[in-house]
C-alpha cells in the first residue's frame, strides 16, 4: 500500500458502498472515474455478496491495471480452518487484502497472516472501530494476565504487532485513540474509516496518526464524486504535523 500510496500519490481507499443493487458495469464505472484520487478499493459484504466469482475478478483486474490495491472488508472472525478457506478464495480472486476481526485471538491472528503471507496476500487488523457502538467492545476493560487494567483495543493493538499483521482499522472519529497508537512508533499502517458521514474529519484524523483514509459515502453518495475526493485531497495537502484534538 505504501508504495502504491505514493505513485498515486493519494492515501484514500474508496470505499464501493453503494446502497442500491449494484452490477458489474456501475462498480467499473465508479473505479475509473476515481482511479487518479484513490490508491485501493474496499469492497465490504454486501458488495461482495452478491457477485460472481468472475466478476469480483474482473472488478479486481481493473483496479490493478490501475496500479490499485483491492481490499475485502469481511472482518473475518471464525475457526482458523474456516478463516483460511476465505482468505484463500478472496485472494484467488484478486484481493491484495482481507479485513480481520481480532477477537479472534492471537494465535488465531497469526495463523491468518502466516497463511495470507503465503498467498502474498496481507492482513488487516480492527483496533478501533468508528461506529457509535465501537466504545461498548473495542473499548472494555479488563483485567489482563499481569494483573494490569487494560482496553480490549490496547490488547488488540498489542497482538497485531506481535502477529505482524499489515495494517490496524481506527476510526478517523477516535483522535484520541488514534494518536495514542500512532505514538508508540509501531510502523503498522494505520487505515480509518469514518471520515465525513460517521463525523470524523480527515485532516484530524491525519493529524493524529491515520496513514490511509477509507472514505465510502462522503465520495460515491456526492453529486460530484470527482470533485468530492479531490476536495479531500486538498483538505489533506493542508496538514502540518502538529497533532491536534
Ligand atoms: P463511510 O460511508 O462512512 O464508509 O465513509 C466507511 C467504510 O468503512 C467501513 N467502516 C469500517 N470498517 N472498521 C472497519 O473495518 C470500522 O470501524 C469501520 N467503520 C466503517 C464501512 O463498512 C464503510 O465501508
Amino acid at each position: 500500500m505504501t508504495e502504491v500510496s505514493s505513485i498515486k500519490g493519494s492515501r484514500i481507499i474508496l470505499a464501493l458502498d453503494f446502497t442500491h443493487r449494484t452490477n458489474l458495469r456501475s462498480a467499473l464505472k465508479a473505479i475509473s472515474l476515481l482511479e487518479r484520487y484513490i490508491c485501493a478499493i474496499k469492497m465490504n459484504f454486501h458488495l461482495i455478496l452478491p457477485f460472481s466469482c468472475y466478476e469480483l475478478s474482473e472488478v479486481n483486474r481493473l483496479v490493478h491495471t490501475y496500479g490499485l490495491q483491492s481490499v475485502a472488508d469481511i472482518k473475518l472472525n471464525d475457526i482458523p480452518t474456516t478463516n483460511k478457506i476465505a482468505i484463500s478464495h478472496l485472494l484467488r480472486m484478486g484481493f491484495d487484502a482481507v479485513t480481520v476481526n481480532p477477537f479472534i485471538g492471537a494465535v488465531g491472528l497469526r495463523d491468518v497472516v502466516v497463511h495470507a503471507h503465503r498467498l502474498k496476500g496481507g492482513i488487516i487488523a480492527l483496533v478501533y472501530m468508528s461506529h457509535v457502538g465501537a466504545p461498548v467492545g473495542f473499548g472494555i476493560n479488563f483485567i489482563d494476565s499481569n494483573k494490569q487494567v487494560t482496553s480490549l483495543y490496547q490488547k488488540f493493538f498489542q497482538d497485531a504487532i506481535a502477529c505482524g499483521v499489515d495494517g490496524v482499522v481506527i476510526g478517523a472519529n477516535r483522535l484520541e485513540i488514534l494518536r495514542e497508537v500512532s505514538l508508540k512508533g509501531s510502523g503498522i499502517p494505520i487505515y480509518s474509516p469514518g471520515v465525513g458521514k460517521q463525523g470524523g474529519s480527515i485532516r484530524y484524523a491525519a493529524k493524529n496518526g491515520a496513514d490511509y483514509f477509507i472514505i465510502g459515502r462522503s465520495i460515491i453518495g456526492s453529486k460530484d464524486p470527482v470533485k468530492a475526493a479531490k476536495r479531500l485531497q486538498h483538505q489533506l495537502s493542508l496538514n502540518n504535523a502538529t497533532p491536534i484534538l
